[in-house]
């Protein structure tokens, strides 16, 4: 039997031919080549440059015109003009979303030395432009990659510490070769030796994805819609992806279990969440009273009170108004009443 292999998926590195790939800031575009060539086809890449085609016709002489041919012959998009600061308002860009968005070797140009301050400030000014948009552009599962030299003067760029103020965290950094991308010839990519390549040597791939707020927000998001059993599927796969859930993750989540009335599973999580070493805050405390309250279960809402007072916190204007609707209904313990009353007063 003869097995079409057309649509078989293929690797190369970190990229496949399944993954929606945006590659920037592209020298001679040789990188873009070798990956199009390890998938065969290349209809789910979009190659881009920052300079115009004329300037790298004059720039890579020998192989600019056959790159862009090859790539064409593959399907793949090329872009020129593509600016790493704006390329997330890029009007071929703006409605797309990447699994892979990858700048090798970033590079600002030449003002000075690269040990000098100036010089390594408009480097990172590009890294820090590059990452705020890409956050932008990445699928929910994304990654963004920086291939950089990691010796001094290099690494006084603190890409890491720059994706953090972005959002964005660390997966991953794997030693980068370029023996591992046959074809690829990394170029100076400016400067009156633009055509020129350097010796890579002590560099590596950083793997950047969304942090954990990034997260909190889209499980908060899933929870609100009703979409529960998607909400708890992406907090399951959190340390998969190398994410910790932090006291927000859990809060939301435990709410998300409380609207749904799934009051096991909201009091599992609570346990678990002092088993992981996360202390439930007061917001875990009037999420879990409230979620009993309103379904009734006043037993357990009581007991929930109990262990907040005990740790210090105090129920919010929520708690404390449906507290006094179950008074006012006579719904609720005396004994408690009084726990309650003696609180009350502590808190306002
Ligand atoms: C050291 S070269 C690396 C080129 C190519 N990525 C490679 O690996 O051969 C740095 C590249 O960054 C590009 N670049 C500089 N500023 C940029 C910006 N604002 N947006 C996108 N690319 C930029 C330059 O055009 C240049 O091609």
């Amino acid at each position: 039997m003869v097995v079409c292999k057309c649509n078989e998926e293929k690797w190369i590195e970190h990229y496949s031919s399944s993954h929606k790939i945006l590659l920037v800031g592209e020298g001679n575009f040789s990188f873009a080549v070798c990956l199009a060539k390890a998938f065969g086809t290349a209809e789910n890449m979009i190659a881009t440059s920052f300079d115009s085609k004329e300037v790298l016709t004059n720039a890579y002489p020998n192989v600019i015109m056959a790159n862009l041919e090859e790539l064409k012959q593959r399907r793949c998009t090329v872009l020129h003009h593509v600016d790493a600061h704006t390329m997330y308002r890029h009007p071929q860009l703006r409605s797309k979303l990447f699994d892979r968005i990858v700048f090798n070797f970033p590079h600002a140009g030449f003002i000075g030395w690269e040990t000098e301050k100036r010089q390594i400030e408009i480097h990172r000014t590009l890294v820090r432009g590059f990452l705020s948009n890409a956050n932008h552009m990445l699928t929910k599962n994304g990654e963004v990659h920086i291939t950089h030299k990691t010796a001094y003067p290099f690494s006084k760029w603190e890409i890491v510490e720059l994706a953090e103020e972005i959002g964005l965290c660390l997966v991953e950094k794997v030693p980068f070769e370029r023996w591992y991308y046959p074809g690829y010839m990394n170029k100076r990519g400016s400067g009156a030796k633009i055509n020129r390549t350097f010796r890579v040597g002590e560099c590596s791939t950083f793997k950047f994805a969304h942090n954990i707020f990034f997260y909190n927000n889209l499980i908060d998001d899933l929870c609100n819609a009703g979409k529960l059993t998607i909400a708890r599927e992406m907090f399951s796969s959190l340390p998969m992806k190398g994410l910790q859930p932090n006291v927000r993750t859990y809060n939301i989540m435990i709410s998300g279990f409380c609207k749904e009335g799934l009051l096991n599973e909201a009091r599992e999580l609570f346990e678990k969440m002092n088993k992981n070493s996360y202390s439930p805050d007061h917001f875990t405390y009037n999420i879990i009273i409230q979620g009993f309250l309103q379904h009734n279960e006043t037993s357990w809402a009581v007991k929930y009170f109990q262990m907040m007072v005990d740790k210090g916190f105090y129920a919010n204007v929520t708690t404390n108004t449906i507290w006094t609707n179950l008074f006012s209904a006579k719904k609720v313990d005396k004994t408690f009443t009084i726990i309650y009353s003696k609180v009350y007063v502590k808190a306002f």
